[in-house]
């Protein structure tokens, strides 16, 4: 754990030793600390260390020598680090073999010489309540993980794969011990680092898994409403708009998600960080940038328009200003985005991956980077609605035309074009209401702004007559 002028190392081992860390500005590791006392578990603060610096430095132990490793003190509030975001590295189906990609991404990740990474959870298959498989399974995390670990503080956000909430308990001691934290350990707290406010929440808690509530809801507000930062963001496993688990993440109680968005929107939080979703999605609501990335080697979840690859993202962050890209395994950047946004409002259609389990409303969901003081919409070129209602019932080709005007009074639109191949299936009721729900299966293409078009598929249902 890394600040702008101290740093915690910890390490443990098997039997009682004792502990020094030697380390230096350069490889000569001209300065040390020590503890003489024996223990299993060491931790040593080297303090008065100069601003944004790279040290090296490497830990004895009994006289057992580690490898020379390196971090970087924080810069000054207002300057530039280097933050890294990975998740859902969470192995395929062996509890102890962690995915070739998660440990490529490591060795990447490493390279980059990063300030701080935020892991955004589900580092493990499973908790169960067997601790010796759990301690194998933990020990095959941190083994791969320690590969970034040495060189970079890491910060989690507790994944529903981390918990242990399938024997019904919470078995956090695997977590807590992979992830040290100062003073007492939480799955949620706070940190600001050059001058940025993170807070990171868990959305996993134990018969209220995709809600903040209670105590940690309080504690949140608290957090956010007295940051004095410009720059804030959240991390959290489970996505606020998920493409494809629907229902069980954030949005499993919909008014509660809204009422999280406004909170985000009232407190100035630029970044919402999560995962879940295996896979890439960005989009802003309301000028709060919501980053699904959650494809850090566990199984991909495939999707239509191809948001499903493996990937950890790169970003430079001040206080003033963010630049994000998502880097795949063969060192490609895939999306890129550059805060604040300075442009005419962006206008996003949520991609939604609909399985028979589960469903999204009945209409395409459209959202806005920025609040719009106007905004139509327009089916098939007819009359412009202020609110998005009436989707076409009939099969074939359908064009939505989406209008918003920002503050300054210019206009931005976006053309989405659907085919709809669905059959309509009619049900009878004996309530008397007589509705039915009609699958309706549609392929479309997505025109931005003249510059990519952009092959999608959305899956949704309407009400049959
Ligand atoms: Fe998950």
């Amino acid at each position: 754990m890394v600040t702008n002028s101290s740093a915690l190392i910890f390490w443990k081992t098997e039997s009682l030793t004792n502990a020094t860390v030697s380390y230096g500005l350069n490889t000569s590791l001209l300065e040390s600390e020590s503890n003489t006392t024996l223990d299993t578990q060491h931790r040593i603060q080297l303090d008065g260390l100069n601003i944004d610096s790279k040290y090296y430095y490497r830990v004895t132990t009994n006289g057992t020598e580690s490898e020379t490793y390196h971090f970087r003190t924080a810069p000054p509030d207002g300057g530039e680090f280097k933050m890294i975001i990975i998740g859902d590295n969470r192995p395929h189906s062996v509890i102890t073999e962690q995915p070739e990609e998660y440990k490529q991404f490591v060795q990447m990740i490493a390279a980059e010489e990063p300030h701080i990474i935020i892991h955004s959870g589900d580092c493990v298959l499973d908790v169960s309540d067997n601790h010796e498989a759990n301690l194998l399974s933990w020990e095959a995390f941190n083994n791969v993980t320690d590969g970034m670990g040495h060189y970079a503080p890491i910060y989690a956000a507790i994944g529903n794969h981390d918990t242990g909430s399938k024997t019904g308990a919470r078995l956090l001691e695997y977590f807590f011990d992979a992830f040290e934290q100062y003073g007492e350990p939480s799955t949620y707290y706070s940190f600001d680092y050059a001058g940025v406010h993170i807070t990171v929440l868990d959305t996993e808690e134990l018969g209220y898994e995709g809600r903040i509530v209670g105590d940690q809801y309080d504690w949140m507000v608290n957090d956010l409403e007295s940051s004095n930062r410009e720059m804030k963001f959240v991390v959290a496993h489970r996505p606020m708009y998920p493409l494809t688990h629907i229902g069980d993440s954030l949005d499993s109680v919909p008014a509660e998600r809204d009422a999280l968005q406004q909170i985000f929107e009232d407190h100035n939080v630029s970044l919402f960080i999560c995962g879940h979703d295996h896979l890439y999605n960005r989009m802003t609501v309301n000028g709060v940038v919501h980053i699904i990335s959650g494809g850090g080697g566990g199984p991909l979840y495939s999707t239509p328009w191809a948001v499903g690859f493996y990937h950890y993202m790169s970003s430079n962050v001040s206080q003033s200003e963010v630049s994000l890209a998502a880097i795949s395994l063969s060192g490609t950047t895939r999306d890129s985005y550059r805060l604040p946004y300075e442009g005419p409002i962006e206008i996003f259609l949520r991609a939604i991956a609909n399985t028979s389990t589960h469903q999204i409303g009945t209409m395409p969901e459209i959202y806005f980077s920025a609040r719009p003081s106007q905004k139509y919409f327009s089916w098939d070129s007819g009359g412009n609605q202020t609110d998005l209602t009436g989707i076409p019932d009939t099969n074939g080709l359908h064009t939505l035309d989406v209008y918003a005007n920002d503050s300054e009074d210019v206009w931005s639109s976006a053309y989405f074009e659907f085919t709809a191949v669905g059959e309509v299936i009619t049900t009878t009721t004996t309530t008397g209401t007589g509705n039915g729900m009609d699958p309706l299966l549609i392929f479309g293409s997505l025109a931005v702004a003249g510059v990519v078009v952009v092959l999608i598929v959305v899956f949704w249902h309407k009400r049959g007559k």
